[in-house]
């Protein structure tokens, strides 16, 4: 089993021998390792059973070491970069030669990230390379927001999870593509567009569609999902449908259904504040997952600020028929 710990010196250790480390960062944990050698992104393709064709972000500690990768950044990713970095913004740049071509899947940009969180900088620092990381959860299950999250996944596979704590921001990193000069948004997430525009101006969005792993017809298959069906739509018209025929939880923003066992129902929450909803969200999911139910019932939240980014994810884990 991995070792879950503290220890940047265990850490850095088995990144230098190849090894893959779960990494703490303010959105979710990720899966990270040498982001120079091919072998080792290789191997983080495999424990992840990731699609070879979904790329990876790449994560350093400074603007400074990521030019050592990048060949060339936009007047505004600079812009974005010094405002938001470290921080859960990720940048499509064109890359140099160093990055290997199955971490970007063969594009010739790579997304890149300075994560904030002082564990991983710590470890970043003292790294001869940057470290390339997905959302630490098997492709297409809900990311994880806790140490003990990654090791009920790949405690069997990995060498060490760095336990940084439960995430405080939950969501993943928002993600910025560039045309010359001009920014678009291609995953909503940690930053709110607003906070994007306000440094930018008016931006573009065209959303990132992930792959599908291909699956037996007639399967569930969502992405960020959990493996219980999962519902969306509104509470009182799903609760008076489903229940009682079928044992429901639910997952609501701010509100109890009265006609449901408290025990069953997940508040992202209860004051009404979008962020402390981010930060809840996939750990509310997980803990819906495992209950004694047969599906789950979500409402979304208030659809503005860091709420289209958990809107987005709840749309993606719905359930869909293959
Ligand atoms: O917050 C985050 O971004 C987390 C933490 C660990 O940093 N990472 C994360 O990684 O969410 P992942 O692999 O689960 O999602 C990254 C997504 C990919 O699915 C892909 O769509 C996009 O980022 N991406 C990464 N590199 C790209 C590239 N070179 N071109 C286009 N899209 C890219
Ligand atoms: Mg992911």
């Amino acid at each position: 089993m991995a070792i879950i710990g503290h220890d940047i010196r265990k850490a850095k250790e088995c990144l230098l021998a190849g090894k893959i480390v779960a990494i703490p960062t303010e959105t979710v944990y990720g899966l990270a390792g040498n982001g120079y050698n091919p072998d080792v992104v290789a191997s983080i393709f495999t424990v992840k059973e990731r699609p070879s064709f979904d790329p990876l972000i790449v994560h350093t500690d400074s603007l400074h070491k990521a030019i050592c990768f990048v060949a060339q950044m936009p007047p505004l990713a600079c812009r974005l970069a010094k405002w938001f970095w470290p921080g859960p913004l990720t940048l499509l740049l064109p890359k140099r030669q160093v990055i290997p071509d199955l971490v970007t899947a063969g594009s010739h940009c790579v997304g890149v990230r300075i994560p904030n969180h002082l564990l991983t900088l710590r470890l970043l620092q003292v790294l001869p390379f940057p470290l390339a990381a997905p959302s630490a959860n098997p492709f297409g299950y809900i990311s994880p927001t806790t140490a003990q999250h990654v090791a009920d996944q790949f405690g069997h596979k990995i060498a060490y999870i760095l336990d940084g704590g439960a995430c405080a921001v939950g969501v993943e990193s928002t993600i910025v593509s560039f045309d010359g000069d001009k920014p678009t948004i291609r995953r909503l997430g940690g930053i709110t567009r607003s906070a994007l525009e306000q440094v930018v101006g008016p931006m573009a969005m065209q959303l990132q569609h992930p792959p599908h792993r291909p699956c037996i017809p007639g399967a569930l298959f969502s992405h960020y999902a959990p493996k219980k069906r999962l519902v969306m739509g509104e509470l009182s018209a799903l609760i008076a449908q489903y229940h009682p025929i079928k044992r429901v939880g639910i997952l609501s923003f701010q509100t109890l259904y009265p006609e449901i066992p408290a025990q069953n129902q997940v508040l992202l929450s209860p004051k009404g504040c979008l962020e402390e909803a981010a930060k809840n969200l996939f750990q509310g999911l997980r803990l819906l997952d495992v209950m004694d139910i047969d599906l789950i019932l979500g409402a979304y939240v208030p659809n503005h600020g860091i709420g289209e980014a958990v809107n987005d994810r709840l749309r993606r884990a719905q359930s869909k028929l293959c």
